[in-house]
């Protein structure tokens, strides 16, 4: 199929959530992607995150075509062996001793808030549901995590949503110690809020709200549905901080484009849960556990956290040269390799459109900046051409 005949069936026939590019691509391999038309394409957004190891890598293709020809599915009805090692590797890599497998970052925090009022309710008593979360934050599109998410742009079109929710402004410890009452049980944040922005906390703000988060008996939930699994330089971005949760949510990279997510917590957290409180057909079941246990095998092998936290380095600092040479580019950020700048004149999406003509895949953050996201597995040639493209396209946009 050409790429007309197939932007003309996704118009005809699917749903339209989406403001996608004009593109399909139907090949990809480490970094680069094709299109339908044999066009390369250099990926700096990894499927939003997704393709850590980056595109089609043997090792994750072999164990989940390997997996396919034996045994894809059987509910959790049963024990699935992988799902428990990903489970044991889960808990190895990270704060955790136990872990919830479901299918997506919205139903890890789904699984999160749930698990909080019921830990919440058996600890404390009843009353206390409310869960605190900062204004910028996006943790998903469910009428729970909707709710949590502090002023998606389009909420008002789904209420009612579900109550118990308190939005606080971002990286201020005072005014989230001041929304703290009798009926809070848990704090959600992101540690470097990604949707809404690419902002990192100042360093000591995640040690002072979980100081907060002690003193007055609430967990601490961290959203790591973006920034876990390396994308930061580190296995999961609390690392950088110095602290640890009670309660993690993951997915994007964790399967590399297989459909899983986890909900990860300490013992005593995570014996608030009962059988029948809470479950999901496809959660963890023999696909995605064998992608998710490829995932880490190769991230180990590979060295890619090191790669992510060296190239992420370089990024940054091609992004400063690019600030210091454009006065409408500004606020240079980012973790690891997850990056952005801002462009003044709401002329990200003109700068992305740019990015994109000379095939490098990049996207904007509303119309005030750019992000980047490339693969973990992304060369130092590959991050050097990606700054060269976005030089050009900001010359094409600003001059
Ligand atoms: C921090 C964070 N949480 C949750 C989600 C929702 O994940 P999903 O789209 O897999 O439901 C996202 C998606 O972008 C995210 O970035």
């Amino acid at each position: 199929m050409s790429t007309d005949e197939i932007i003309d069936l996704t118009s005809r026939h699917v749903m339209n959530t989406y403001a996608r590019q004009p593109v399909a691509f139907v090949r990809g391999k480490g970094c680069r992607l094709w299109d339908a038309e044999g066009n390369e394409y250099l990926d700096f957004l990894a499927g939003i995150a997704v393709c850590g190891v980056g595109h089609a890598h043997d090792g994750v293709a072999k164990a989940v075509a390997d997996q396919a020809k034996r045994l894809l599915h059987t509910s959790n009805l049963y024990h699935i062996p992988p799902q428990s090692l990903l489970a044991r590797e889960l808990c190895r890599i990270s704060f955790a001793d136990k872990v919830f497998f479901c299918n997506s970052g919205m139903e890890a925090n789904e699984a999160a808030i749930k698990l909080a009022r019921k830990y919440s309710l058996k600890r404390f008593g009843e009353g206390r549901t409310e869960i605190i979360t900062a204004e910028h934050s996006f943790h998903g599109r469910s009428l729970g995590t909707l709710a949590a998410t502090a002023k998606y742009h389009r909420q008002d079109h789904f209420a009612p949503l579900a109550p118990g929710f308190i939005h606080v402004p971002w990286d201020d410890v005072a005014a989230l110690a001041s929304a703290i009452s009798d009926q809070t049980c848990a704090v959600l944040l992101e540690p470097v809020q990604g949707e809404g922005g690419v902002n990192v906390p100042a360093p000591d703000y995640l040690r002072q709200v979980r100081a907060l988060c002690d003193q007055r008996n609430l967990l601490l939930i961290l959203d790591e549905v973006q920034t876990g699994m390396g994308r930061t330089g580190k296995w999961f971005a609390y690392e950088h901080f110095g602290i640890a949760p009670d309660i993690m949510t993951l997915a994007k990279a964790l399967g590399s484009g297989v459909p899983i997510g986890a909900c990860l917590a300490t013992d005593e957290v995570a014996a608030a849960f009962e059988p029948g409180d809470h479950a999901t057909t496809f959660g963890g079941n023999y696909l995605a556990s064998v992608a998710g246990l490829a995932t880490i095998e190769a991230m180990r092998e590979e060295e890619l956290l090191a790669n992510a936290a060296e190239r992420g380095r370089q990024l940054s600092e091609g992004v400063l040269a690019l600030q210091a040479s454009y006065e409408a580019v500004s606020n240079a950020r980012g973790l690891g390799l997850l990056r952005a700048f801002d462009v003044t004149g709401d002329r990200a999406p003109a700068v992305q459109e740019a990015c994109f003509k000379r095939r490098l895949i990049v996207i904007a953050l509303g119309t005030y900046g750019i992000r980047l996201a490339p693969p973990l597995v992304v060369t130092k040639a590959d991050c050097d051409e990606a700054l060269a493209i976005i030089d050009d396209s900001l010359q094409a946009v600003l001059s």
